[in-house]
């Protein structure tokens, strides 16, 4: 079957269930809240939802840990609940991703249990290695999460290898068996209806044979080795070949570390055996790597990264936009100013929302949502942060680790969605929900900005429709200027239709701008912008604009 390429009309809004919308009053996010919140959804202008994993998991790794890939969580409403909202998504016209994550499993899979038990067929299923007569491990590769990247399971008497937590067992792709339980995993979603998958950490799945040594640096040690490893592509082509061409569905892969070139290699139309990528660029103008190496934000950075796939993957590849998801703090935090919160939100908005490719919004950035300052490390829910916060810069005083934390935890992102001013912000009804609400919430929350129509919330409905609206922010050329300019990002967007210039200030000043050679302001519709008036030659603090030409 000819896969229809119907994702690139669309915008997408990333659901993490936990901290969403309580439906039936535990205290734990769930998709009776979802179906609650669909039209709301749908009222931003988003067609299509993300789900991060619902399905039945210990929570070690908050649902990426998973126990069973062909169930739903009951306490997120089992799959009684979940066919409620894939039916009420498609109602509305809008389509539904998971999340498939099959680098590892929990250790409480059963896969897991006969395997370090050496039950047939399962015995191959993980990456297994016998001890060392001197005691050391199997390599020197580190885990993503906690330490080391293999644990000695006495159950077994061998080492297993896990890249994240010590319960995320790394599987063995190379096992053809295992293989087939993927493609037993993609036909049951896919025969239920769902419309595509987001797959986790995708380019971690193949391991180079020999499992040998990384360098010696201490940052991502292991991951030169196996990220890109030696039969990623044969497989992803197996799995496309085998199941995902005989379905009218999408697949967007997760991908650390990747630069347009190497993201051709998985997402190029020709040949490429998935359809878009979350790359990490985008999100690292103010860090080395990862957010626990945090620098000052850089505004030639982020554009860098923007034009850099923009351009690399023009007629090739469709790229995949985002701001926001729940592995990083909240971008306002970061790129922006949270003394200019509500200018700074709506420029961010801007900045990537007429690029081309799909946007995914990320639940609370479209009302502006900022990063969580817990007073104690104890509330910190994330495995990585609670490893990190333990593990580093132990020579520094508690309240300076704390503050660390702040900025770079995956927590700051993952607060309860701020609904309304009532307690725990409108998310539940119980008394204590699973995690906590950002003390903001009485002032930042989606009732409030209903209401205004000046509000971040107000503002994405009208980008999202402006873009829509717009043939050239889908299909047309994408052109960057001032690229030198420390404080705006300036870059147009052509068709044979219509022309737009975006340009979104990140100044917290005054800025003076001259529009680029060739572009008329006199002709010149100002279709959206964040302040009234935008006329003169200077931008305001963090002021947007984006002008129409047709
Ligand atoms: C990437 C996911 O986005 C993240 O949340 C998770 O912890 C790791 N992969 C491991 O599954």
């Amino acid at each position: 079957m000819e896969r229809k390429r119907w994702y690139k009309d669309m915008v997408f809004y990333q659901i993490w269930p936990r901290s969403f919308k309580d439906g039936n009053g535990d205290g734990m996010g769930d998709l009776w809240g979802v179906l609650e919140k669909l039209d709301y959804i749908k009222s931003l202008g988003c067609d299509g939802i993300w789900f991060s994993p619902i399905y039945p998991s210990p929570g070690a790794d908050c649902g990426y840990d998973i126990a069973d890939y062909m169930d739903i969580d009951p306490q997120f409403g089992g799959m009684e609940a979940f066919r409620q909202v894939l039916d009420g998504c498609h109602e509305r016209g809008m389509k539904l991703i998971m999340d498939l994550v099959v680098n590892h499993t929990s250790d409480e899979h059963e896969w897991f249990q006969k395997s370090r038990q050496r039950i047939e067929p399962y015995t191959d299923y993980y990456i297994w290695r016998p001890a060392k007569p001197n005691g050391k491990l199997p390599n020197n590769w580190d885990s993503n999460f906690e330490g080391k990247a293999w644990t000695f399971d006495e159950v077994r008497g061998e080492y297993y290898l896990h890249l994240f937590a010590i319960k995320q067992p790394d599987l063995n792709m190379d096992n053809p068996l295992v293989r087939e339980e993927v493609k037993k995993i993609l036909r049951f979603w896919l025969d239920m209806g769902v419309d595509g998958f987001r797959e986790d950490v995708i380019t971690y799945i193949s391991k180079p044979e020999g499992l040998p040594n990384d360098h010696l640096f201490p940052i991502y040690k292991g991951m030169s080795k196996y990220n890109h490893g030696p039969h990623i592509h044969e497989y992803l082509a197996e799995f496309k070949r085998d199941v995902l061409d005989h379905y009218d569905c999408f697949t967007l892969a997760e991908a650390p570390l990747v630069w347009p070139k190497r993201a051709l290699k998985y997402i190029d139309e020709k040949n490429g055996q998935m359809d878009m990528m979350i790359q990490f660029q985008c999100v690292a103008a103010d860090c080395l790597f990862t957010d626990y190496l945090p620098t000052k934000f850089n505004l030639r950075k982020m554009k860098r990264a923007f034009s850099s796939w923009q351009h690399k993957l023009s007629g090739r590849a469709w790229n995949m936009l985002y701001m926001e998801n729940h592995d990083h703090p909240r971008i306002i935090s970061r790129y922006g100013s949270e003394e200019f919160w509500r200018e700074s939100g709506k420029t961010i908005a801007t900045a990537f929302l007429f690029q081309q490719g799909t946007p995914f919004i990320y639940q609370g950035q479209e009302i502006g949502m900022l990063n969580w300052h817990p007073e104690d490390p104890e509330m910190y829910e994330d495995v990585q942060t609670r490893y990190t916060y333990a593990h580093s810069n132990l020579k520094k005083s508690p309240e300076v680790r704390l503050k660390k934390m702040w900025r770079s935890s995956r927590d700051s992102a993952r607060t309860l969605v701020q609904w309304d001013d009532t307690p725990n912000a409108g998310f539940t009804t119980a008394e204590k929900p699973w995690f906590y609400a950002n003390p903001n919430y009485t002032e930042i929350n989606v009732a409030q900005q209903e209401t205004d129509p000046d509000s971040i919330l107000n503002f994405y409905r009208k980008a999202i429709a402006l873009r829509k609206k717009l043939s050239c922010v889908r299909y047309g050329d994408y052109k960057e200027y001032q690229k030198n300019s420390g404080r705006l990002y300036v870059y147009s967007r052509q068709d044979d239709r219509q022309k737009i210039l975006v340009v979104c200030s990140f100044s917290d000043k005054d800025t003076r701008f001259k529009a680029p050679k060739g572009f008329y302001m006199d002709g010149a519709e100002a279709a959206l912008c964040n302040y009234p008036d935008p006329t003169s030659d200077t931008l305001r603090p963090y002021e947007c604009r984006v002008y129409l030409w047709k």
